[in-house]
This record gives structure tokens, sequence and C-alpha cells, in this order.
């Protein structure tokens, strides 16, 4: 006998009530939560947010969890509110929506169709892939900067911390955001003990030594240079195994085999002396390897771009090898003040990766090497690949632009695009009802006096 099951429905702070969108594919597992796609009903609320039967992202506290993880919800919908009041673009999914209370227990936010886990998955073994992969890179080491200005603006210079691939979404006008910011905020010099949560979580691959070993963290922004540089490594890798039909494992790049050497390095020296730097500033001569990239990383990103222009070529390989190593190695130096010490400088290097990408893959064409050996259709082919490097290099062009429109806006002031009017409507409400409320218990209190008094 078929069981009716009760239509879900969850009621948002603003008063809008969300069902799921009904499609395929619509729900996604996290460690502490889940992400869902729902639609709003109940009309759009000012001018804020979204009409109806437009997909948005429910992401709910998955229940059960311990303190931690609730604690860590909020903050993430804390920095998430705080940077979704900003006009104009976010570095983030923008928050349209709070669900649950007194307890925050769900966020609604804009609905990002794709991650960069599924998105390279799919992707890879296409021939302008590894190019489109840095320029996707470069993008978000902007958005990143993005993050890193607003927290320094506030005062409190802070890094995302837990950079991974699903954390990096393409939204639906092409743009990749990145998610999370606030899951593992970090302030120097203090520790974070929620940072513990992080690694429980196995995220330890794109980890930077100093938040593994709780020692000082006196460049926030370095961070998550070393985490998108291990994420980068970890993707390139993955590479190798999907194109050899080996089953890539259930957790993609996240799993320890794509992990760099030079993790495993300070992974060892870790279970050795966990607290060895603890509210100390790391001391690299401890690590081997502290400032060139370990040589088994260097063959593993030669042996994953075999074939990376769409046959074998090993002199061009090795000279997009070396262009590619030599951003790894200088953003996963084990000491900070090495590194790109701002996400904006590790855009650049990426962006010129993918030119170099492009400029070797064209010589390629230009030298009638499109495909090897040469088969009937191969010009056909050269054509196409050609035309796709175009449209790289008008990509990569196209990101540089943007970025210098940025800092324009940034030096010029925020471009006013787009309220969010509900939002800065409920941090009203709550000013006032505050208020009320400190009037009524002063009125109580004055009550009380009297009758005391009397
Ligand atoms: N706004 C969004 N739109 C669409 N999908 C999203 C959105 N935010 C997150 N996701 C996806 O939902 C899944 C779960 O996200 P969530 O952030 O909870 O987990 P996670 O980042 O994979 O792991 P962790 O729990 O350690 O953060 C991920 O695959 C993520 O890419
Ligand atoms: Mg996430």
């Amino acid at each position: 006998m078929a069981t009716a099951t009760l239509p879900q429905v969850w009621r948002g702070r603003s008063g809008r009530a969300y069902v799921p969108a009904d499609t395929r594919g619509s729900i996604r597992h996290g460690n502490m939560a889940t992400v869902r796609k729902v639609i709003g009903k109940g009309g759009p609320v000012g001018t804020s947010t979204v009409a109806d039967g437009v997909p948005l992202a429910l992401k709910l506290w998955n229940e059960g969890g311990d303190d931690g993880s609730l604690e860590q919800f909020h903050a993430e919908s804390r920095t998430l509110f705080e940077l979704s009041t900003r006009r104009g673009d976010i570095p983030c999914p923008r928050l349209y929506d709070l669900v649950g209370s007194p307890v925050v227990t769900g966020m609604i936010m804009e609905w990002c169709p794709v991650d960069l886990e599924r998105w390279w998955g799919e992707k890879l073994a296409e021939p302008e892939a590894f190019g489109r992969l840095m320029a996707t890179l470069a993008e978000s080491a902007r958005r990143l900067d993005d993050y890193h200005r607003f927290t320094e603006k506030n005062g409190n210079p802070g890094a995302h911390g837990d950079l991974k691939s699903s954390n990096i979404l393409l939204d639906i006008r092409g743009r990749w955001l990145i998610s999370d910011f606030g899951h593992a905020r970090i302030a120097p010099p203090e520790d974070n003990p929620l940072i513990t949560g992080v690694i429980a979580g196995g995220t330890q691959s794109f980890l930077a030594p100093e938040v593994l070993f709780h020692a000082r963290q006196p460049f926030p922004a370095a961070i998550d240079t070393w985490g998108l540089a291990a994420v980068a490594y970890s993707l390139v890798a993955l590479r190798r195994v999907v194109l050899e039909g080996t089953s890539a494992p259930r957790n993609g790049s996240h799993a320890p085999r794509f992990r760099m050497h030079r993790m495993d390095q300070v992974l060892a020296l870790f279970d050795k002396a966990p607290t060895r730097f603890k509210g100390k500033h790391l001391a690299p001569a401890a690590f081997p390897d502290p400032l060139t990239l370990p040589e088994a990383d260097r063959t593993a990103i030669a042996e994953a771009l075999r074939g990376v222009f769409g046959a074998e070529d090993p002199d061009r390989e090795a000279a997009l090898t070396e262009a590619f190593a030599l951003v790894i190695e200088r953003a996963t130096s084990i000491d900070p003040s090495h590194r790109y010490t701002s996400a904006n400088d590790l855009a650049v290097a990426f962006e010129e990766v993918a030119t170099q990408f492009i400029s070797l893959a064209s010589a390629r064409v230009e030298a009638g090497m499109a495909t090897k050996p040469a088969e009937p259709g191969d010009d056909g082919k050269a054509v196409q690949l050609e035309s796709q490097l175009e449209e790289l290099k008008r990509e990569v062009e196209r990101l540089r632009d943007s970025a210098k429109e940025v800092e324009e806006v940034e030096a010029t002031g925020a471009p006013d695009s787009g309220g969010q009017s509900w939002l800065m409507a409920l941090v009203i409400v709550l000013v006032i009802g505050g208020m009320a409320a400190l009037g009524a218990v002063m009125l109580v209190m004055g009550i009380g006096l009297a009758l005391f008094a009397l």
C-alpha cells in the first residue's frame, strides 16, 4: 500500500514559504549540512528577494550534529548575512532568508547549479580544459581577495580557511563564487577552536600548516593562497586517474591520494608533535623542503599533465609543468611570508599559466600538431581547437578587465546596484525591537522600584 508523504515546507523569517524544487539531483550532502534546491512561495518581499519559482538553495544544518557544528553553522550564517548586506557583486552566493526560530537552522541563498569538483569531472577530458581550470582558479582567487579586503576593512583580517572544490560554485550567471565563508573563521593571532572541527571534517588535504598546528597566522590571506593552490594540485592530479579510466574515489579530488606530498610531510610532523608550534610562529627549518616543492610533487604534476594538449608533446608539457609547478611551489611554501600574501597576486599567477597554456596550444595548432598521429579530419579538429583557444583567451582578458574594474570601484567607492532592503529592514526591526524591549524592562523596573518604595 502506498504511503502518502506530507509535502515539505520551510518557513523563512521573512514570511515566505519554501518548497522543494521538483528536480533530480537537487539534494547535496555535506558534513554538517544538506543543501536542497527549493523555490519560494508567497511573492517577493521588497526588492531584494527573487521572484516565486526561481530556484534557491536551502542549506539545512544536519540535526544531531554536535553543538560545535551548530556554532559553526551560525558563524557561517552571520558572515553570509554581513556580506549579503553589501551592494553590487559579493564573493559568495547571496543570502535571502533565514529558516528556524528561535534558533537558525537553515539559510536560503542563491542556487548554484555546479561546484568546481563536478564541473572539472565533466570538463577535464576536453583539449582546452587545463586553461579553463586556470582561469577558474584565477577568478576564485579574486573572490577570496574581495573577502580578505572586506575583513580588513572590518578591522578583523581573516581567511576562508576551509577551501576545497565543493566550496567553489558556479552561479546561474556563470560567475564563480566561494561558499562557506565564516565556516572556519581565523582571527590572528588567536587560534580558533572550531578549526579542530574542520580537521575532523577530513579537509586537511588543503589546510595551511599554521592552521593545522594552531600556530600564529601572521598572513591570513596566505592561508587561502595555500588552500587554493592545494585544490589546484588535487584537481590536476585527479585528471590522470579519470583519463586512465581507473574509477575515481567517491570523494573525488578530496581523497588523500590526490593530496600534495608536501602536505603528507606536514601531516607526518604534526602526528609526531601536534603542539610543537601552538601559539608560536612555524619554524620552516623543522619541515623538509620548506621553500622548494618536493620532487615527488613536481613529478606528479608532470605525470598529470601528460597529453594535456590533446596528444603527447613532451617539450611543451615540460614548459607548462614548470610554469604550474612554480606557482604551486610558491603558494605552498612552508613559510607564509614566502607565499602569495595577497590572493590577487595568486590570481595573476594563475592567469599567467592560462596565458602560457594558450600560447603553447596555439603554437601546436600552428605547427599542425593539434592531434597526433595525423588522422583524416584533423584539420577540422585544429580549427575547432583554435576557436576554443581564442574563446579562452577572451575569457582570460575579460577576467583581467573585470579585476581592473573592481579595483577602480574600490578606489572610487562601491556602485549602487540592487539593495538588500529586507536585510536592512530586519536589522532596523531588530534594533527597534531591542530598544522597545529595553524600554519595557526599564518600565517594569521603574514600577518595581515604585512598588518597593511604597
Ligand atoms: N548555494 C548553493 N547552491 C547549490 N549547491 C550548493 C550551494 N552551497 C553548497 N552547495 C553544495 O552542496 C553540497 C553540500 O554543501 P556543504 O557546504 O554543506 O558541504 P561541503 O562543503 O561539501 O562540506 P562541509 O560540510 O565540510 O562544508 C556541496 O556539494 C556544495 O557544493
Ligand atoms: Mg561547503
